[in-house]
């Protein structure tokens, strides 16, 4: 299926009341093309639309119903960690969902959906791009999507610390439950890029 019809389909699912949805997935898209010819990192412009049209495609499913899509999909410790966190269900779900509805089989894009709420020690580069972008895109207006705007264009591995440490930040002022394990690859993010601490 080419981009242009996967996108046709996604916006007609998402229209009406998921027209914001749609708009932010859109913004990721822009977003992710940015910075892939910012940075020169030649990834493959069709996979990166894909990544970024699909990442939130499971969003507008009933909880219950991805609940049962994780059990299947995931065991062990990984399904005890997710079912903690009911946030990352849409994207530990999104696969299933972009291989059923779209054929789509790349380990890249699905890695990248799978990912783009939690992320993960040593992304690959369209994983890390979709995380990023996730959390700057353009209809992201608050505080601190500004400053990891303004550091993403400088350097995507700090980026990728400053997003793991605005998440961390919002998540425990929230008093919400944070994914088992952040904290371990926020500190492995800072020691890959030699910080101690950093707030900027
Ligand atoms: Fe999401
Ligand atoms: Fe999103």
């Amino acid at each position: 299926m080419t981009y242009e019809k996967i996108y046709d389909i996604v916006k007609q699912k998402f229209s009406g009341v998921y027209l914001n949805r749609f708009i932010h997935m859109e913004g990721v898209v822009k977003m992710a093309l940015r910075l892939n010819e910012h940075h020169g990192l030649n990834l493959n412009p069709e996979k990166v639309k894909l990544a970024g049209l699909l990442h939130d495609y499971a969003k507008i499913i009933k909880i219950s119903e991805l609940e049962e899509v994780i059990r299947k999909e995931y065991s062990g410790e990984l399904l005890e960690n997710i079912l903690e966190v009911p946030a990352t269900y849409h994207s530990f779900a999104g696969a299933y969902y972009i291989k059923r509805d779209f054929n789509i089989d790349d380990e890249e894009i699905l890695d990248a959906v799978i990912y783009h709420t939690t992320g993960k020690k040593d992304m690959a580069p369209l994983t890390k791009l979709i995380f990023i972008s996730d959390y700057i895109e353009e209809g992201r207006n608050f505080e601190s999507a500004l400053i990891a705007r303004q550091v993403a264009f400088e350097d995507l591995d700090l980026a990728v610390v400053k997003v793991y440490e605005l998440g961390i930040k919002k998540v425990q002022k929230a008093n919400q439950k944070l994914f088992k394990g952040t904290e371990a690859i926020y500190k492995y993010y800072l020691e890959r890029m030699n910080l101690k601490n950093w707030n900027c």
